[in-house]
């Protein structure tokens, strides 16, 4: 079955096409390369001895992802393709609605043409918000405190709706904890563009000697040590998910919604601790002020996840850090 990936060539996209072509699905890769490297394909393929078929493009470009759905036979989208920085949606909220929102509308109206009925959507824990309890379950009201969290929070509505008007039309919600790590072999990972946002790859840049050391926003907070709690989960456990997902679900139809998370919370510092054990390098941090709209504690319930889809994340702390620290030592700047 051929299967459209959109932002095939980013983080998240890049490990679930591996994922993909190992459970005998054809990923075609469509992307638009804003946030992403061509050179991520000859990555892919020194991985896995098989070539890629990429379509340069946006999924604002309806009669290009026509052409592509047509040409290549299209069953079913794994849609990743998205803006993803909380920072700048509030700095650019525009932007984000329209890529995000409008470009999830332009390629479900295209799908719709074109007869394609099923889509596994990227969505995220931001979607909680601040966590009424914890575990998370799927059952917890959703909101959104900046206009990335809404982008995710109103597609997730779209396709609840969508969902609504034909009877074939599946859609799989995917809420993602705090996806890290890399692929074992070294050869893929995440290179965020300028300082990173997110905890695992300012760490990693801070091991390489790119960064002097880490803020850590917050030491007193209600948690184990006054830091902040996430749900960290190994992008090979992540790119899992989205096979057992689809596999399980494929003939099935309407909107479901599923957390891939590990269960488990670690904190700030105990992810640091980890990874200098894995780099076997002191990892300088100093405590800073909270971060505006961060929340003390997050953890998912993927029981849900484990009962239907038979899917449970496998990888432990110690193999996110010891990955990361693999990709960052090979390659300090990323691809380019
Ligand atoms: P990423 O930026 O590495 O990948 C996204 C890809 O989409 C990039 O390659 C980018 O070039 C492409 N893209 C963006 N807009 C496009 C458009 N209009 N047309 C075509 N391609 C476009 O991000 P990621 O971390 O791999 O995230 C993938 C998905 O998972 C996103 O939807 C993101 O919101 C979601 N998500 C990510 C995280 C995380 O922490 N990384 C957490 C929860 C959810
Ligand atoms: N943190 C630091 N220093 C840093 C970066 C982060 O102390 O330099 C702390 C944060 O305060 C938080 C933890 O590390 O306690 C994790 O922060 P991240 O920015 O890595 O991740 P978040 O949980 O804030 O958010 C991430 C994504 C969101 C997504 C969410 C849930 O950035 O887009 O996970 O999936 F919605």
């Amino acid at each position: 079955m051929n299967v459209l990936v959109t932002g095939g060539t980013g983080y998240i996209g890049s490990h679930t096409c591996l994922a993909l072509l190992d459970a005998g699905y054809t990923p075609v890769i469509y992307d638009n390369l804003s946030n992403s490297s061509i050179k991520v394909l000859d990555q892919l393929s020194k991985i896995s001895s098989h070539t890629f078929d990429f379509i340069e493009g946006d999924i604002a470009d309806s009669k290009k992802l026509k052409a592509t759905f047509e040409q290549y036979n299209i069953e079913a989208v794994f849609h990743f393709a998205s803006l993803k920085a909380v920072g700048e949606s509030t700095e650019q909220p525009l932007s984000y609605y329209r890529n995000n929102v409008a470009g999830t509308v332009t390629l479900l109206e295209t799908m719709q043409s074109c007869g394609i009925n099923k889509i596994i959507f990227s969505s995220s824990a931001t979607v909680y918000g601040d966590p009424q309890y914890l575990p998370i379950d799927e059952q917890h009201p959703i909101t959104a405190t900046n206009p990335y969290g809404w982008t995710k929070v109103m597609v997730e509505q779209i396709l609840v709706d969508w969902c609504k008007t034909d009877y074939q039309h599946l859609a799989i919600a995917l809420r993602y904890f705090n996806p890290v790590g890399a692929h074992p072999s070294g050869l893929l990972g995440e290179s965020p563009n300028g300082i990173p946002n997110n905890l695992m790859p300012f760490i990693a840049q801070t091991a390489v000697g790119k960064r002097e050391f880490v803020s850590i926003f917050g030491n007193d907070y209600n948690t184990k040590d006054g830091t902040g709690v996430r749900d960290y989960i190994h992008i090979t456990d992540l790119a899992a998910g989205h096979v057992a997902a689809f596999s399980t679900h494929q003939n099935d139809s309407g909107s479901l919604v599923y957390n891939l998370g590990t269960g488990k919370g670690y904190s700030v510092l105990e992810i640091i601790n980890a990874f200098s054990e894995s780099a076997n390098i002191e990892i300088k941090y100093k405590f800073a002020p909270r971060r505006a709209g961060d929340i003390a504690s997050n953890f998912a319930d993927a029981s849900l996840a484990k009962k239907n889809l038979g899917w449970t994340a496998q990888l432990n702390i110690e193999a996110m850090t010891d990955d990361t620290w693999h990709w960052q030592s090979k390659y300090p700047n990323g691809l380019e």
